[in-house]
């Protein structure tokens, strides 16, 4: 078998599974409920209900980034590139998941100096949704993300962490989890949804933006970096329309 029959083998028996977990799921309590309706109580239909709504999601997520991973690989996802400021673009985001996660503590430490960056601004907030939920997913309730913006320390970057208390990356682990479908084994990991897509997809992305994702980490938390390039002179360069004079 070729190498790339191989692939595309392991590529069929992980997304079978993937998509067959929930729907086993969601079927099975769609049954259940049909066969013993009058027997169920409110609370316990309500609970089924609940059951088939987050493995819904969960699918719906998975397909979504099957998506994505598909048009990263052909050349029909074209970016879009836009002058924007990162803080601006973040905190929508951080709105949003201090929403879905009431009960974390998520921060923003912006550098309201930062310089302007060049960006797809949606593929762009793609990233940021995926390493802010990762952060809130990885980690116990009560305990602080900070989301930091900064200048970095290589000229022509801007720096956003993603700082999490959560369980923490083993260094063996990091160059895996940007790989595709990648998820660690470990009980918090088991207990939340994902198709390990996520940062592969985030880091497929940083890169065609001319960026770097890196990552550091311990038992007591994990800090992602992503580094973008600011818009200069350079950048505006290779801009055809503003290279008419
Ligand atoms: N902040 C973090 N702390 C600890 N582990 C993490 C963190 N972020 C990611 N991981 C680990 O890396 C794996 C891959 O992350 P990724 O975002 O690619 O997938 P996912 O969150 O499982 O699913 P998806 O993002 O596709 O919904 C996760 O399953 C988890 O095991
Ligand atoms: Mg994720």
């Amino acid at each position: 078998m070729s190498n790339e029959d191989k692939q595309q083998e392991d590529f069929i028996s992980t997304v079978s599974h993937e998509l067959r977990t929930p729907l086993t799921s969601i079927r099975g309590f769609a049954q259940t409920m049909l066969s013993s309706w009058d027997v169920l109580d409110d609370e316990n239909k309500k609970k089924f209900i609940r059951i088939i709504e987050q493995q819904s999601n969960r699918l719906i997520n998975l397909v979504e980034n099957m998506l994505s991973v598909n048009k990263l690989q052909s050349f029909k996802d074209k970016l879009v590139y836009k002058t924007a400021n990162a803080n601006a673009l973040i905190d929508p985001i951080v709105q949003i998941i201090k929403h879905q996660y009431p009960n974390h503590l998520i921060e923003e430490t912006f550098n309201e100096k930062i310089p302007q960056i060049l960006v797809d601004v949606d593929k762009f907030q793609q990233i940021m949704t995926n390493l802010i939920e990762n952060a809130a997913k990885y980690s116990n309730d009560g305990t602080k993300i900070i989301v930091k913006t900064d200048f970095s320390t290589s000229p022509d970057y801007i720096s956003i962490k993603i700082i999490d208390e959560g369980i923490g990356i083993k260094e063996e682990d990091f160059d895996k989890i940007f790989t595709k479908f990648s998820r660690l084994d470990n009980p918090l990991t088991r207990k939340v949804q994902g198709s390990g897509l996520g940062l592969y997809i985030s880091r497929i992305l940083i890169e065609k933006m001319n960026g770097e994702i890196s990552v550091k980490s311990n038992e007591n938390g994990t800090i992602f970096e992503v580094f973008l390039p600011v818009e200069n002179v350079e950048n505006q360069a290779i801009k055809p329309f503003k290279s008419t004079k």
